[in-house]
């Protein structure tokens, strides 16, 4: 007999196979111990209904608590010649414990078994992008308190506009992340349904105690509908990565500004030398290669999340298509992490000319403050806009340090509300845990 779970005794293509396992068992190596986990509820809910006998449950959770050991160890490691992370798993409880291992698959599906890794894979790793962009955040609100009252530029269309300061610039980012990681764990409450117990997406002829074994996993209730979560597949990987987009662009958008304020042109700030690279035939360059790449790991996410909106249009059921659901789904993940974990270094490592930032705010900056005077002094404001834009040419020297105080709505450079960012961005309370 092949280890295949779908085995009749009847030949099968060996190109078939591979074409349709493909990297799967590389992938599902990450999805392992949260497979083995939901297989160890399983079994205890199977007991509970006494499908399973006292010792068939015990037998089987001291074997899959030993592939758990075996999986954090690197000891149990899949090959290609597993089909998939499920079909190892029951061969290895096969191996040990002969028929109570053939017993662990009653009233699941790999349809349901999958959803239900993914689901707690997806929620670790979305705690782990909100702690990072929490991280990233308050690294940003610290160099935005220090350098508060530091005038640079603020600029629309590239063209300089109004005077701001570093500390507005910096904290931005920072509000932009805990918006974005609002958006993380609201993603992550999503998935917080147990998908376990729809089987192959239809239900199945025993009374699980679906909900037992949700408490036991960790989710706040089940996912009730069996079709409703075999469908949610693919559907909530694109909400996942739709979270990690939000991440990505802010970070994007960062990255994209200190790619103009790093330039020789602008000249306003220098990366930490250790965070760059350097140029194989110009002994002269040092290059923010590290800049770039985050700039464009929002295009990663991007892609994934579009070759799994695409991968997604199905109708209702399983269809193995879904099974190329994956590999973006972690790519994606993947690389928002990898960047959103950058960021304090990034920051800490900056170097501010502020001579030269505070240079940049030329007289015409100015003009906007000056209209806004006029107005305050009774000019009506379209008037008073005339008038000093027939002026501009002649405006004198402005001080952008008190223009900068003069901004005290809450928020605004003068009055940074430096505080009630980080209120938002207190550690997210513990995980419930089975
Ligand atoms: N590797 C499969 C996937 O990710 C597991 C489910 C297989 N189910 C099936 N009916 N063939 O979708």
């Amino acid at each position: 007999m092949s280890g295949r779970l779908w085995d009749k005794g009847e030949g099968v293509d060996r190109a078939m196979l591979r074409y349709t396992a493909r990297d799967d068992w590389q992938l599902d190596q990450r999805l392992l111990p949260h497979d083995l986990r939901a297989s160890v509820a399983h079994v205890r809910g199977l007991g509970r209904i006494g499908v399973l006998l006292p010792g068939e449950v015990d037998a089987l959770v001291l074997a899959l608590e030993e592939l758990v050991r075996d999986a954090a160890a690197g000891a149990f490691v899949l090959t290609p010649d597993d089909e998939d992370g499920h079909t190892a798993i029951e061969a290895a409880l096969v191996r040990r414990l002969g028929d109570v291992g053939r017993k662990v698959h009653t009233g699941r599906s790999r349809n349901d078994q999958v959803l239900v890794a993914l689901r707690l894979y997806e929620r670790e790793a979305l705690a782990d992008l909100a702690e990072a962009a929490r991280f990233a955040a308050l690294a940003l609100c610290e160099t935005a308190e220090r350098e508060a009252m530091t005038p640079m530029p603020g600029y629309t269309h590239l063209q300089r506009a109004v005077p701001s300061s570093v500390g507005l610039w910096l904290s931005a980012v920072a509000e932009g992340l805990a918006d974005a990681r609002d958006h993380v764990q609201a993603t992550r409450n999503l998935l917080d349904r147990s998908p376990l117990g729809a089987a192959a997406g239809y239900g199945v002829n025993l009374p699980l105690d679906r909900a037992g074994v949700a408490a036991e996993l960790g989710f706040a209730g089940v996912a009730d509908n069996p079709l409703a979560s075999q469908s949610s597949r693919g559907i909530h990987e694109v909400a996942v990565l739709g979270a990690a987009w939000h991440v990505c662009a802010v970070l994007r958008r960062f990255a994209w500004d200190l790619s103009f304020f790093t330039t020789s042109e602008a000249a306003f700030v220098r990366l930490d030398p250790a965070l760059m690279t350097g140029s194989s035939i110009m002994p002269h360059k040092r290059n923010p290669d590290l800049v770039e790449l985050m700039r464009a790991s929002c295009a990663v996410v991007q892609g994934a999340s579009t070759e799994l909106q695409t991968l997604v249009a199905l109708p209702s059921g399983y269809h193995r298509d879904l099974q190329l659901t994956k590999a973006p789904l972690m790519r994606g993940l993947d690389e928002a992490l990898a960047t959103t974990r950058l960021v304090p270094r990034l920051v800490a490592g900056l170097v501010l000319d502020r001579a030269h930032m505070l240079a940049a705010v030329t007289p015409e900056c100015f003009a906007t403050d000056r209209a806004v005077d006029l107005a305050v002094a009774g000019v009506p404001f379209r008037e008073a806009y005339r008038r000093v834009a027939s002026e501009v040419g002649e405006l004198g020297a402005g001080d952008a340090r008190a223009s900068l105080r003069a901004r005290v709505s809450p928020g605004a450079p003068g009055a940074l509300a430096l505080d009630a960012l980080r209120g938002r961005l207190e550690p997210s309370p513990p995980e419930r845990r089975g």
